[in-house]
């Protein structure tokens, strides 16, 4: 047991003291070694922009928990911003993460973070919270919770030395052999200009609500617009590129795989959805949208060394392609809900909260 009192305080990154952001920043880099060992991450200065800037359609806040001056336990919570389109499929949902320290777990830092969470579902009207869980202690502790596991997904990676470029090259020429002789090929690398990327959004959300999220209580996921802004904002100011393959059937979107890279870590490139819309699927699409956008990549970055995706566990069809591509397992992280009642029960139990949870708004 820590000899000092834990405190559990809100984190404000807009009027935090240099020696605060000192404390949060040491934390951080501890917590990262401990659960990503080896893994890059985001320089202060970065990070701290990261979090004073005003994301369109969601917001977060922050609660920590000190031991002296010490960070030693945090809390992340994510939310719709009030007042975006569709407010009110949302509001119900908060999303929470966050972690505590190896030499401070099992003394109940974590449970008491989760009375800062409890109070924020009563102030703000949550219904559920959604919280991920990537190794043995979080799985443990989300148990004893009484969460309910809704969701696996994998991050998988694929390293490029290993590609066969030649297969590659059929798996696009046949793409566009067979039925798919009429389609027709797009490609972005760098930004897709905004009135086109405005005419994605719709087509987008179609393929990606398509994709398994287990029995996740959540609104469907959607492709927005100004997050998009927002996010080639970021780009401009930290340097990156939005890569997207497209065939077209038309006007229509047939099938897409969109990718990013980040001059930070320049070294990977991150894949996000790949998809192909109903009547053109089991027509080897997937497969040649991918081999195209791992051509491309080798063209624009020669530094690549590697691609992260995230699957669902039950996305058989893409899970099949990524492993003949030479994917493998990474990480697997699984999403737990729990709604506010059942939460509260939890934490009102005798002897439950070890610490005062702060007042939080
Ligand atoms: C998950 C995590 C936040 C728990 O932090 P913690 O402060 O140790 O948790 P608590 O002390 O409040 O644990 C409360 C109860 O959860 C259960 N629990 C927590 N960790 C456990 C473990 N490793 N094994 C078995 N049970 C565990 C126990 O029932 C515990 O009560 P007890 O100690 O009286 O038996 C911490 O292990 C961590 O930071 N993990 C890595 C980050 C992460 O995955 N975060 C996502 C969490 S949603």
């Amino acid at each position: 047991m820590p000899h000092q009192p834990i405190d559990i305080v809100p984190f404000d990154p807009h009027h935090a003291t240099a020696a605060q952001w000192a404390a949060y920043h040491a934390y951080r880099r501890i917590r990262a070694e401990e659960d990503i060992p080896g893994e890059p991450i985001l320089a202060d200065a970065d990070f701290e922009h990261h979090l004073r800037r005003r994301r369109p359609m969601d917001e977060s806040r922050r609660v920590i928990a000190l031991h002296d001056d010490r960070v030693v336990g945090n809390l992340l919570l994510d939310f719709r911003r009030e007042g975006t389109p569709d407010y009110e499929s949302f509001a119900p949902f908060v999303g929470a993460g966050g972690g505590v320290m190896q030499p401070y777990r099992r003394q109940g830092i974590a449970t008491a973070l989760l009375g800062a969470l409890l109070a924020f579902m009563q102030a703000h009207g949550k219904r559920t919270a959604t919280l991920g869980a990537a190794g043995p202690d979080a799985h443990a502790f989300l148990q004893a919770l009484g969460a309910t596991e809704k969701h696996s997904a994998v991050e998988n990676r694929l390293p490029f030395d290993g590609l066969d470029w030649n297969a590659l090259d059929r798996w696009q020429a046949d793409a566009t052999s067979g039925p798919g002789a009429h389609l027709r090929w797009e490609i972005h690398a760098g930004r897709v200009p905004l009135d086109r990327l405005a005419s994605l959004m719709a087509p987008f959300t179609v393929l990606i609500g398509d994709i398994p999220l287990g029995a996740l209580d959540l609104p469907a996921i959607r492709y927005e617009l100004p997050a998009h802004v927002s996010w080639y904002e970021e780009m401009d100011r930290s340097g990156g590129e939005h890569l997207v393959v497209m065939l077209l059937d038309g006007d229509e979107v047939a099938a897409v795989c969109n990718a990013h890279w980040e001059q930070r870590f320049p070294d990977r490139v991150f894949q996000a959805l790949t998809a192909v819309a109903r009547p053109w699927r089991g027509k080897g699409l997937a497969k040649g949208v991918k081999a195209a956008m791992l051509k491309l990549v080798r063209q624009r970055h020669p530094e690549v060394r590697m691609i992260v995706t995230h699957n669902a566990e039950a996305n058989a069809p893409i899970l099949s392609i990524n492993r003949r591509l030479g994917f493998a397992i990474h990480r697997q992280t699984v999403s737990y809900q729990i709604d506010r009642e059942s939460l509260r029960r939890r934490l009102d139990e005798p002897g439950r909260i070890r610490l005062p949870p702060a007042p939080f708004r």
